[in-house]
């Protein structure tokens, strides 16, 4: 049976976010914004984090698949949504739950590039920085963690636990 170890609560989860929204409020204050959520793990965190902001901001979603039922990325990243805002000339941040190799991300971004964005930026809820391959810069985190795996609050396991309000890791 897999044990669930709590990590981050609830209210460390909120407050963080609330940080994080501050900053982000500042910093696209009188700009044209577009919060992308990659689906599926950033479900919560885009209501939660688009709830939060102090400016009018927009909300689509990109999917990406990376993992299969495992817990290893293949590297392989294909998108399996495409957005459906007009991102021409438009600031654009990226919402991801959790950053790992960094591998999906790069693909996104490579992605959305593609449709001449103003600007396109990234928010991680996690940022697990010891497995990290891509070269690319987390803008905003919430939490920076070091390894492990991590379920509840969007992200699953075999699509299970995305349902959990905190965050925990699984242990097997
Ligand atoms: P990366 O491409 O290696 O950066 O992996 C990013 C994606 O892998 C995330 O969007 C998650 O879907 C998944 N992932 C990576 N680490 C975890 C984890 O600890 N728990 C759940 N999903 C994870």
């Amino acid at each position: 049976m897999p044990k669930l170890i709590p990590v981050i609560t609830e209210e460390e989860i909120k407050e963080q976010i609330s940080r994080v929204a501050k900053e982000i409020s500042k910093d696209y204050e009188d700009k044209k914004l577009i919060l992308i959520g990659v689906l599926k793990g950033s479900f919560i965190f885009t209501a939660d984090l688009s709830r939060s902001l102090s400016i009018p901001n927009q909300v689509d979603f990109v999917g990406a698949s990376s993992y299969g039922s495992n817990t290893s990325t293949s590297g392989e990243v294909t998108i399996t949504k495409d957005v459906g805002l007009d991102l021409e000339g438009k600031h654009v941040l990226v919402l991801e739950d959790i950053v790992d190799t960094g591998l999906t991300l790069i693909r996104i971004i490579d992605y959305l590039k593609k449709f001449n964005p103003e600007s396109v930026k990234i928010c991680a809820l996690l940022n697990k920085h010891e497995r990290r391959t891509a070269d690319i810069t987390v803008d905003y985190e919430c939490f920076a963690i070091p390894k492990g795996f991590l379920v509840g609050y969007g992200l699953d396991y075999a699509e299970d636990y995305r349902n959990l309000p905190a965050i925990f890791n699984l242990e097997e």
